[in-house]
């Protein structure tokens, strides 16, 4: 058996490195980059950290429309998949690289194994969400994380082909939780290079989406929230916004704002159990608060992973200063025996249906 897993993103490699451990002890893996994600610590620095093996192809395809990546990745996916000729396509969420490597392969009649099918926002002004529906309409095997998934699958005749296997996700943070806690926290490396010390108390802030970052205004209110907090916020900023983040904070002298370059898996999961709370609009973050029993405000229009919403443990915000702090107020209560992402062994039933 031969398996083509294609990965191009931050939160792919994570979830790769969880699937790929158990796969690999039965099955032959290629693993193919898009280059969707380049920069060292958008890219590489997983692959390090987390003992992912290393791709056996790079296909150095970013930026520009989502037309014209999607476009350029399918054509290249399309070569490689005929070179080597795989029995399974893996894919994992809900990227470009995800929909370019899921019509690549079922158009070669090649079985598309979808990871983290089924979340649904119900609306194609979120980029994602077209290529969630696409990737899991053709796919042959859906796997689930959570039961919200599968419903939204049943609802769309999609059932017979759906497995609940639980959230990879959940499986990383279990397994890097101890490494994490080792990891040394004290230097960060600013915009500018230059290092500073992570203070004790500190709020977590993670802000990249299309809809957030495409004008100022949003992130401005964003950020003037944060630099209201009682503690210092630490915001590791992706390279989408990175420009606009420095200039936002300069221009209005956000000195409460810590802004990073982005850090490792090791680190970010380190922040998500020492911060004091956390705002996102990320879907990964937003469980990993979840894991760690952390208050999240996700700064979004649309419940992506309704699961972390209960008791007020995850809330909706708008981009908006008081809403933001309205719902940073608010306290979150907690059912430890409330576990929805699975039993943390994901990965193994990823793996045996991929045998
Ligand atoms: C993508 C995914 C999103 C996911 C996110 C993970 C799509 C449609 N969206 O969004 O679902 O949440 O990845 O982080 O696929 N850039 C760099 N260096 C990098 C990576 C990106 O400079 O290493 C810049 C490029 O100029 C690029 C821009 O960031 O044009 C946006 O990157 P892109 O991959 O298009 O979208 P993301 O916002 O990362
Ligand atoms: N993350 C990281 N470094 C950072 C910011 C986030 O390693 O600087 C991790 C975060 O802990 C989570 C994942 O990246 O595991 C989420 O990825 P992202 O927010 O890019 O994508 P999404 O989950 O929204 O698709």
């Amino acid at each position: 058996m031969k398996v083509l897993t294609v990965v191009g993103a931050r939160p792919q490699f994570i979830k790769a490195a969880v699937v790929s451990r158990h796969l690999r002890k039965t099955t032959e893996e290629i693993i193919v980059h898009t280059g969707q994600h380049y920069d060292y610590n958008m890219s590489e620095i997983f692959f390090e950290e987390l003992n992912i093996p290393k791709p056996n192809y790079n296909l150095g395809i970013s930026g520009g429309s989502h037309g014209e990546m999607t476009g350029k990745m399918l054509i290249s996916i399309e070569k490689v998949l005929k070179v080597e000729k795989p029995d399974k396509l893996l894919v994992y969420g809900d990227t470009n690289s995800t929909l370019a490597a899921a019509l690549a392969a079922v158009k070669l009649d090649i079985p598309v194994y979808h990871v983290e099918a089924g979340n649904r926002l119900g609306t194609f002004s979120n980029p994602e969400e077209i290529n969630r529906i696409c990737t899991d309409h053709v796919a042959t095997v859906l796997m689930s994380c959570t039961e919200s998934a599968v419903k939204f699958l049943e609802s769309e005749g999609l059932s017979s082909r759906t497995h609940l296997v639980g959230d990879p996700m959940y499986d990383a943070f279990l397994y890097y939780k101890g490494k994490a806690a080792e990891k040394d926290m004290y230097k960060f490396t600013d915009l500018n290079g230059n290092t500073f010390l992570c203070p004790d108390d500190f709020y977590y802030l993670t802000c990249h989406r299309q809809e957030n970052t495409s004008t100022d205004k949003k992130l401005t209110e964003i950020l003037k929230a944060m630099n209201s907090l009682d503690a210092p916020t630490i915001y590791p900023v992706h390279p989408r916004n990175h420009d606009i983040a420095f200039q936002i904070c300069q221009t209005n002298t956000f000195k409460n704002i810590l802004l990073t370059q982005p850090v490792g898996y090791l680190t970010s999961l380190s922040l998500v159990n020492r911060a004091k709370k956390i705002v996102t609009d990320s879907g990964g973050l937003q469980r990993e608060a979840f894991f760690a029993e952390k208050k999240c405000v996700t700064v979004f229009d649309h419940v992506v992973w309704p699961e972390t919403m209960i008791e007020n443990r995850n809330q909706l915000a708008a981009p908006c200063y008081e809403d933001i702090l309205a719902k940073l107020e608010t306290d979150q209560r907690i059912d430890p025996m409330y576990k929805p992402f699975g039993d943390g062994h994901a990965g193994e039933k990823i793996g045996a249906f991929l045998q």
